[in-house]
């Protein structure tokens, strides 16, 4: 959805200024040729390069330093394993990243760079302390990694991140105040994506009244701790599950809150191997 906007948005942005500027954006594209190295041969002067989809193992020191004119680089679905330190160093026009479905065990260093999107989904990426120091990020996929801890490094973002897509990952193994403390530093977020992170109890943030979360796929303890979560706007109730036996206290909490009732029918509640339709527990 993200990427579809931002084409669009690009493609609009040349439709008006194309007489100036697009005819001359130069591309290079070389998708899907086996390649193993970057090749020697892109133009100078390119805006737009295509490397997906090749065999690539490693992004090397100033690999793109000479292409002063860089907008887009997509090198999505390599085997990048090793990126260098400078590899993106003085690509001051660069806004498109993407580095999906790559090796990658760490964030690369993005000192200075300005992008609208950062794609890493589908790495095996664990977070260090120090990651995305000194870097503007709007649009952020780094779902589908390893990530278990050091939340606070996506909070070097909290001046620029509107979407947050940390989907897919351990986060379970970090505490409700680390999660906490990530949502809470987001100032500018207006979307967060948890699901399918195992995820058993997720803090009141109900005084973050901006933020639309993606929670489904998560083992919820059903207990008043998350009673809060039916005044916020979550995608998707009905995939919303509790794992463990909903306590005395849930059904006071929850069975009377009547937008949960109004606009979740199918949503279910597990008990044991058991699967029951919210509504029909709440008229035990
Ligand atoms: C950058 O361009 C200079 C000459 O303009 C060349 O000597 C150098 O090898 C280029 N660097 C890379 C990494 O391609
Ligand atoms: C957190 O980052 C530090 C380095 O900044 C690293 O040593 C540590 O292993 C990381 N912890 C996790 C859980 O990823
Ligand atoms: C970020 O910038 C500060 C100040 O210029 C510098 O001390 C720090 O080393 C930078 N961090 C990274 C990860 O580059």
């Amino acid at each position: 959805m993200v990427l579809d906007i931002e084409f669009a948005v690009f493609v609009i942005g040349c439709v008006l200024s194309i007489a100036v500027e697009c005819e001359d954006d130069i591309q290079y594209s070389f998708a899907g040729k086996g390649l193993t190295e970057i090749p020697q041969d892109i133009p100078q002067d390119v805006a737009h390069i295509h490397l997906n989809s090749n065999s690539i193992t490693t992004i090397g020191a100033n690999a793109f330093s000479n292409f002063s004119e860089l907008v887009w680089l997509d090198m999505n679905s390599n085997k990048i394993d090793v990126i260098h330190d400078d590899a993106f160093s003085g690509l001051y026009k660069l806004s498109f990243l993407n580095l999906r479905g790559n090796r990658l065990q760490e964030v690369p260093k993005l000192e200075g760079l300005t992008l609208s999107d950062l794609i890493l989904e589908q790495n095996k990426i664990q977070l260090k302390e120090e990651d995305f120091e000194n870097a503007t990020i709007k649009f952020l996929l780094i779902n589908n990694n390893q990530i278990n801890g050091n939340l606070s490094a996506i909070s070097n973002l909290a001046d620029s991140l509107l979407e947050l897509y940390i989907n897919n990952n351990p986060l379970g193994k970090s505490s409700p105040a680390e999660l906490y403390n990530l949502i809470k530093s987001l100032t500018k977020a207006t979307w967060i994506n948890m699901e399918y992170c195992g995820i058993t109890s997720i803090p009141d943030v109900r005084p973050i009244p901006r933020i639309t979360f993606g929670l489904i796929g998560n083992p919820f303890s059903c207990d008043c701790r998350i009673s809060w979560t039916s005044e916020v706007p979550i995608n998707y109730y009905d995939g919303f599950r509790c794992v463990s036996q909903p306590s005395d206290s849930l059904y006071e909490a929850l069975c009377p809150v009547r937008h949960w009732m109004r606009t979740c029918s199918s949503l279910t509640v597990r008990m044991g191997q058991e699967v029951f339709p919210f509504m029909s527990l709440c008229r035990r």
